[in-house]
């Protein structure tokens, strides 16, 4: 028997419980130095952007992190958005931490000094954000550094011919909360700020008024 999974035209919805669950969040990998300078990299998917004016980007971080206590210390870090084709090392910085193991030796990859903030970032990533440290609010278990951007970086290979970084090019990694994997983007959906003009066209709102009209003529069993 197959179950029920839609009424008057509705999806039906279970409560799964309060967890952090949502699609879809980053894997970035953000750059700091520790006490004795040694460049660090951890993995981090509690990310985002949070304020446009001034530009800003928050990460949230738990305090037994490596990078925590560089953050604090040095109220500086990049932001390091890998493409596809390390989502190898990306997942390496997220298990092992900077207390044991010098990650950027034993994967390869290059620390790059940043001119700008006291942070290094990841030569080999396409896209950086150079941050410092804004706001600090304790949460809970995590702790949200908000930081300024204060310089963003893209390898020239990835920028379009407006001079912006091309999703496609720099193949971000997104971050799947329940399952805990990695997927690569989708395909192109439309142009925001305009793909939703046509709600109010004439044939979107045609289409509309017939499927209600379907759906009252399902509802009253005619
Ligand atoms: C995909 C992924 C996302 C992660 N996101 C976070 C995060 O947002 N915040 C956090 O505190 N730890 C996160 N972690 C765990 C840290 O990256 C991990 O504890 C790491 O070893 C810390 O490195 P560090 O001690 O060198 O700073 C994540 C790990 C993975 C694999």
């Amino acid at each position: 028997m197959s179950a029920i999974t839609a009424i008057g035209g509705l999806n039906v919805k279970k409560s799964i419980g309060s967890r952090t669950i949502v699609f879809p969040t980053p894997t970035w990998v953000v750059g700091t130095y520790d006490h004795e300078g040694k460049p660090n990299a951890m993995t981090a998917a509690w990310g985002g952007i949070c304020c446009s004016k001034p530009p800003c980007v928050y990460v949230s971080l738990r305090k037994a992190t490596y990078t925590h206590g560089n953050i604090m210390r040095k109220r500086a870090f990049t932001i390091n958005v890998p493409s596809e084709k390390h989502v190898m090392e990306a997942d390496y910085f997220g298990i092992y931490s900077g207390k044991d193991v010098d990650k950027f030796s034993v994967s390869g990859l290059t620390p790059v000094q940043s001119s700008l903030v006291d942070a290094p970032y990841v030569g080999e990533f396409p896209l950086i954000l150079e941050c410092k440290v804004l706001h600090v609010i304790e949460i809970g278990l995590h702790t949200q550094f908000i930081g300024e951007i204060i310089d963003v970086k893209a390898d020239i290979s990835v920028l379009d011919a407006n001079e912006l970084p091309d999703i496609i090019k720099v193949k971000p990694i997104l971050f799947d909360t329940g399952n805990r994997r990695y997927f690569g983007i989708g395909s192109y959906l439309g142009k925001a700020f305009s793909a939703g003009k046509e709600v109010q066209s004439n044939q979107y709102q045609l289409k509309l008024l017939s499927r209600k009209t379907i759906q009252e003529v399902h509802l009253q069993g005619i």
